[in-house]
């Protein structure tokens, strides 16, 4: 029987909006190759271009097809900007779409946020003498709890010299997202440097009680993954590590803060965000999203590179398919990597921002352009 995938389609603001429509166009493309891959998408507006004419941040409809009918979402960017050029903000000072991605994560429970830190060929890194192959780790970052959950504030209206921001982090969310990070490492092929399966714990647990039980944490889940290496670093040196021996890591797993930072240094090393895509996952639901905003330096001049938002969709089938044992979408994934592989590659269709280092001359090429070039290898 062929199954059938709904996918929640949110390209929200910005570059968001035209990023997401050519990666659709090469999952369509991908679900038509692959004959027994049926996908139905149903694509809502939110964010703060809605927001600013709706007055809430996502329809209704939109919000319950997301959370209660969706196999998966693929989420674009929110962030936008209003007529005199500030952020849209709600009234309580949060971005408008706040509730959309960061909403989703939590109450849907999307409790690791993985992010691939892959160099692939055709795609300049700012590390010398490092090449794709040294540069395949995998960020798991908590994604539920730790310093982003909203336990923060100012002691009182009079003091407004005194802020905090409470972290609490739980045996419970440290436990099932060191379990997602051991049980990526079984699936795949270990560190570049050596082969070895191995999973870092980055924490600042010198110091810090959350960082301690998030590390204890590890360590109990880790004592059942006897064939996989377990490492440790704390966060201020692992920077350091990251780009002396990238090849060193295979899987990395973080409280969410720490890992938010660490993973923009390692879009930065992949190649920048113009090619950084994400998942937030949970134990049944999930939702992608390249890694970037909404880029209003450069929405409507076509310069957005769509490779982060096509990745996306690549991890968002290759997640269904895992789940649902379907052999299918895990085709369409491997076929849609390896197009954007070669097109990289090759390296005569990319957008402006990868036109640097040996691709220096190089005529930038739009999002379309791309997308298409993508398309065709197909
Ligand atoms: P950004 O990621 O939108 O842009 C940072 C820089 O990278 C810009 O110079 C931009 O032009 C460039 N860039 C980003 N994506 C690119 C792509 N696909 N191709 C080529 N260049 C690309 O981050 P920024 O400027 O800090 O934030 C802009 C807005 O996006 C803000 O409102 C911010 O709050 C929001 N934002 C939303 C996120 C989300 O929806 N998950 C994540 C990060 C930021
Ligand atoms: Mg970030």
């Amino acid at each position: 029987m062929v199954r059938k995938y709904k996918i929640a389609v949110l390209p929200g603001d910005g570059i968001g909006r035209e990023v997401i429509p050519e990666a659709v166009k090469v999952m369509n493309e991908a679900a038509s190759v692959i004959t027994g891959l049926n996908l139905e998408t149903h694509e809502f507006e939110c964010g703060g271009q809605y927001y600013l004419k709706n007055d809430r941040e996502w329809s209704e409809e939109a919000e319950t097809f997301t959370k209660n009918e969706a196999d998966a979402s693929l989420l674009g960017a929110i962030g936008a900007l209003d007529s005199s050029g500030n952020v849209v903000r709600l009234p309580d000072g949060n971005l408008a779409g706040y509730s959309v991605v960061i909403g989703l994560r939590r109450e849907l429970e999307l409790y690791a946020n993985v992010r691939p830190v892959k160099l692939y060929e055709g795609v300049p890194t700012p590390l010398a003498n490092k090449s794709p192959s040294d540069i395949n780790i995998v960020i798991v970052r908590e994604n539920t709890e730790g310093l982003y959950y909203p336990a923060r504030g100012r002691i009182s209206e009079q003091d407004k010299n005194l802020a905090f921001d409470l972290r609490i982090i739980t045996a419970k969310g440290s436990e099932r997202v060191a379990r997602y990070a051991f049980e990526l490492a079984m699936k795949r092929e270990g560190a570049p440097v050596d082969g070895t399966k191995r999973v870092t714990c980055v924490d600042k647990s010198n110091i810090l009680s959350g960082c301690k039980l998030f590390r204890e944490s590890f360590d109990k889940v880790g004592s059942e993954f006897k064939d996989i290496s377990k490492d440790y670093a704390y966060v201020d040196a692992w920077t350091l590590f990251a780009l002396r021996k990238p090849e060193f890591y295979d899987v990395v797993v973080a409280p969410n803060a720490f890992g938010d930072i660490i993973s923009d240094l390692g879009g930065a090393i992949q190649g920048g965000l113009g090619v950084a895509p994400s998942g937030n996952i949970g134990e049944t639901q999930a939702m992608f999203e390249p890694v970037h905003g909404s880029a209003p330096d450069i929405a409507g001049t076509g310069q957005a590179n769509p490779i982060a938002a096509i990745l996306s969709v690549a991890m968002m089938l290759e997640w269904l398919g895992f789940r649902a044992n379907d052999q299918d979408p895990i085709e369409a994934a491997k076929l849609i990597r390896k197009s954007v592989e070669d097109v990289l590659r090759e390296g005569q269709i990319r957008t402006a921002d990868l036109c640097l280092g040996s691709w220096e001359k190089v005529k930038p090429a739009t999002t379309t352009e791309v997308t298409e070039a993508i398309i065709n290898r197909m």
